[in-house]
């Protein structure tokens, strides 16, 4: 080959080629730079690849393999340049030093967090834990605790019957007499679970909610011992400075019947302490000699009390929640924050 200008003319390109490469600022200034050079049309080495036919024989393997060469170092510039511009050798994306994001782990239900609290304050008070059956018969929810089914709250408008005088619980307190008939005294027992009324769904209502039964029978139990343990359990749970009180009411199975109340003193964050307002926080009494001897022991013997409250009511005291159905939505983002 006599004549090398092709040759030249390629080493030139080549020369341009990386240059313009190296100082295309963007990836559009890359694409016009690949074009220019290795566009099919109209890109220039491309164009002396096409031209090969029309050079001597002798020249095309010399000028076709300096070509290819070109073409492959033009290519793989183009390529390295363009994950340059992507960011491939430029600081990581991510930001190493950014603080890590908390982890949902997930958490208890803010009304099973306050059935553990109370119960973990009267299992250290002595309690053991009970359970029975959600759906029960019309003995154990009404007439062994002396209420007749004539009572209003035997009355289908309350209570959700499955079939005949069988139905879901109304209260947890057929656990009193579940437990009384598998056990002697003495008794201390604490009942969580679920129980069921004909309510609508409401700010303050649910047709399915949590009681806690609590049960205690044994030889001179008296109202003292009632009051001196819903006391200490109240401090236990509000703070030292909780005030409990008891209001006259009725309940079939109960003899004298209460409304139980607590008054807490919160401090505010500037230090000041204010008393809340009375709450009330349970049903309860001295337990009916009819109930003691429905479970077959002897009331002269025997007396106890009971009591049965709704931790829902209690979780949503302590959080200022002022709508029982958010603890129902099941919304995360509600949840989370009383995951601990
Ligand atoms: N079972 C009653 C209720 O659901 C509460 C209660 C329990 C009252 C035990 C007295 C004794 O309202």
């Amino acid at each position: 080959m006599t004549d090398d200008t092709p040759v030249v003319a390629l080493g030139a390109l080549e020369a341009q080629a990386l240059e313009a490469i190296a100082s295309a600022e963007d990836r559009d200034a890359l694409e016009h730079v690949r074009v220019d050079f290795l566009g099919r049309s109209e890109g220039r080495i491309s164009a002396v690849l096409r031209g090969l036919g029309q050079l001597p024989p002798e020249d095309r393997p010399k000028v076709g393999q300096e070509a290819n060469r070109v073409k492959g170092v033009v290519a793989a510039a183009l390529e390295a340049r363009s994950s340059e511009l992507a960011g491939g050798s430029e600081a990581p994306a991510v930001d190493l030093t950014l603080p890590a994001r908390r982890r949902w782990k997930g958490g208890l239900h803010p009304i099973t967090q306050a059935v553990n609290d109370i119960w973990h304050i009267f299992r250290d008070l002595g309690f053991t834990r009970a359970r029975g059956p959600e759906a029960d018969t019309e003995w154990y929810n009404f007439e062994a605790l002396n209420t007749p089914l004539d009572h209003p709250a035997a009355d289908e408008q309350d209570t959700l019957y499955l079939v005949d005088s069988v139905l879901l619980r109304s209260h947890t307190s057929p656990v009193q007499m579940r437990t009384m008939e598998k056990h002697d005294p003495p008794i201390r027992i604490i009942a969580p679970g679920w129980v069921y009324r004909r309510d609508t769904y409401d700010a303050t209502h649910t047709p399915a909610f949590m009681q806690i039964e609590g049960l205690v029978i044994d030889e001179d139990v008296t109202f003292v011992d009632f009051k001196a343990t819903l006391g200490e359990f109240a401090r236990r749970y509000w703070g030292p400075d909780t005030q409990v009180r008891f209001r006259p009411s009725f309940f079939p199975f109960t003899e004298p019947s209460a409304e139980v109340d607590v008054k807490r003193v919160i401090t505010r964050p500037d230090g000041t302490r204010v008393e809340t307002d009375w709450l009330e926080i349970m049903g309860a009494g001295m337990v009916d000699p009819n109930v003691i001897e429905n479970a077959g022991y002897d009331a002269e013997k025997y007396t106890g009390w009971a009591f049965g409250m709704g931790p829902a009511r209690i979780a949503m005291l302590k959080h200022g929640v002022d709508d029982l159905r958010t603890f129902f939505d099941n919304d995360v983002r509600f949840l989370a924050q009383f995951a601990s």
